[in-house]
């Protein structure tokens, strides 16, 4: 973070001390900044252009800088809306960052901090000539109007008293709900909240797109099934390991707290938004890192046809094993279990066609970047869930010479900081004959 101002100088500042600040712009993590008193000012629950009375609620190392709540709104954004969920606000769940804007705004701004990522960790300040403002946006999810309702994986915590909530921002403290208008209606109706689950530290609900309903409770030996409906599985009590998904055509089985994307919409648009990006081609020869149930594999491998070819590489036991199973039926598929960086370096394969990168949060890295373009693939899809790592593994990429052809933004997690993009990089033109 870029945050020294002028400290030395500056007045020093407490936790709890209020006072009145402009908010300049958004920045990454689900706040905003301001300044005051030569520190920058962290600020949750404002929006920029608004000035806000806050409250300090913690001091980065050596006062660097401040974090702080906006608790009254002396000048208000047009963009600023009364949050749906009751328990939004200062000192209050931790969950969501954006409920007081509006919808189209929360895109307006995560498209920012997308853009801001691009431009400073990858060194991109258009693509393909037109400038990151015109050409990087996060769009909604085809059907999603409220951004409500869409959660069917939800972590709760569990409170000292045994009873059911979430956390609040950057503290153990568990505001305890009733309801959370994102849950998905067939998570809110596995009614885990109303009952205590002593002992418990983490309550796991999934309602999968197939309407297969299972409970995670942790650790194991607090797991009790209270008076659930009897269709909920609850992993080590009773029923399947294990719920069906649906996407791209296909079912799709996944172990319950395995990698699933969480938003009912996210497997399409994504399996959409790569194949539009690397348009396969029968009889190519496709790269699928960090395969998870094999969603990327199976979905692209009927664009290559029987005369294609897909090599998918998965750290997960227990998601290759569900990839095998899900993927049975499509002999042009191979999955791989073990780590990408040591796969590719046991030299596998030597040449590849497409690559999807689907890193989770810290982002592929600079080593198995080098080992995909050692395999001079025509071109690499990057699905992010993090910009920042995929603004620093475009950087990479850039160094090596390729060039940032598409970033589409994808707001697959309404009312939060988190968004998804989809890149699509192109090696260099090869030189003049
Ligand atoms: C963001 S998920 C993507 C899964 C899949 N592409 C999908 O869309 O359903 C990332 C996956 O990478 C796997 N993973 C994480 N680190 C890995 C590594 N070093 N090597 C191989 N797989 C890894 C995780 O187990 C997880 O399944």
């Amino acid at each position: 973070m870029t945050v020294v101002e002028d400290v030395a100088s500056a007045r020093p500042v407490r936790v709890g001390d209020r006072f009145s600040v402009e908010i300049e712009r958004v920045a990454h993590g689900g706040h905003v900044v301001a300044r005051h008193d030569g520190r920058v000012v962290f600020v949750r629950h404002a929006l920029p252009g608004e000035t806000v009375e806050v409250v300090v609620t913690s001091l980065g190392p050596q006062g660097r800088f401040v974090r702080a709540d906006a608790v009254g709104v002396v000048v208000a954004s047009p963009d600023r809306v009364e949050p749906p969920c009751p328990h939004a606000g200062p000192a209050r769940c931790g969950g969501c960052d954006w409920q007081h804007v509006s919808l189209a705004a929360q895109r307006g701004l995560k498209a920012e901090v997308l853009r801001e990522q691009l431009q400073r960790l990858g060194g991109i300040e258009e693509i393909e000539g037109v400038a990151l403002v015109d050409s990087v946006t996060v769009d909604p999810v085809p059907g999603d109007d409220d951004g409500l309702g869409w959660r069917t994986r939800v972590r709760f915590a569990v409170a000292a008293d045994g009873s059911v909530g979430f956390r609040r921002h950057r503290s153990h403290t568990v505001e305890k709900i009733d309801s959370c208008p994102l849950a998905s209606p067939g998570v809110t109706d596995v009614g885990v909240t109303a009952y205590r689950w002593p002992g418990a530290a983490e309550l796991e609900v999934v309602c999968s797109s197939s309407g297969d309903r299972a409970v995670i409770i942790e650790p194991p030996e607090t797991r009790s099934a209270r008076d659930l409906p009897r269709d909920v599985a609850v992993r080590g009590l009773r029923g399947r390991t294990w719920v069906s998904e649906q996407a791209g055509g296909r079912s799709w089985r996944v172990q319950t707290g395995g990698f699933w994307q969480v938003h009912p919409g996210a497997a399409d648009t994504l399996v959409d938004a790569v194949r539009a990006a690397l348009a396969p081609q029968p009889g190519e020869h496709l790269l699928d890192l960090y395969s998870g149930v094999g969603l990327f594999a199976g979905c692209l491998a009927a664009d290559l046809g029987p005369e294609g070819r897909v090599d998918a590489v998965e750290f997960s036991v227990d998601a290759c094993r569900d990839a095998r199973r899900n993927l049975h039926d499509v002999p042009t598929v191979s999955i791989h279990q073990g780590d990408v960086e040591a796969w590719l370096a046991t030299g596998a394969i030597d040449t590849v066609d497409i690559v999807v990168l689907d890193p989770p949060r810290s982002g592929a890295g600079p080593a198995v970047l080098d080992l995909v373009l050692d395999l001079a693939p025509r071109a690499i899809a990057y699905v992010a869930c993090d910009p920042a790592a995929l603004g620093r593994d475009i950087g990479h990429l850039r160094a090596a010479g390729w060039q940032v052809a598409r970033v589409q933004g994808y707001d697959l997690f309404p009312m939060t900081q988190h968004l998804e993009a989809v890149a699509l990089l192109l090696p260099p033109p090869p030189p003049p004959s």
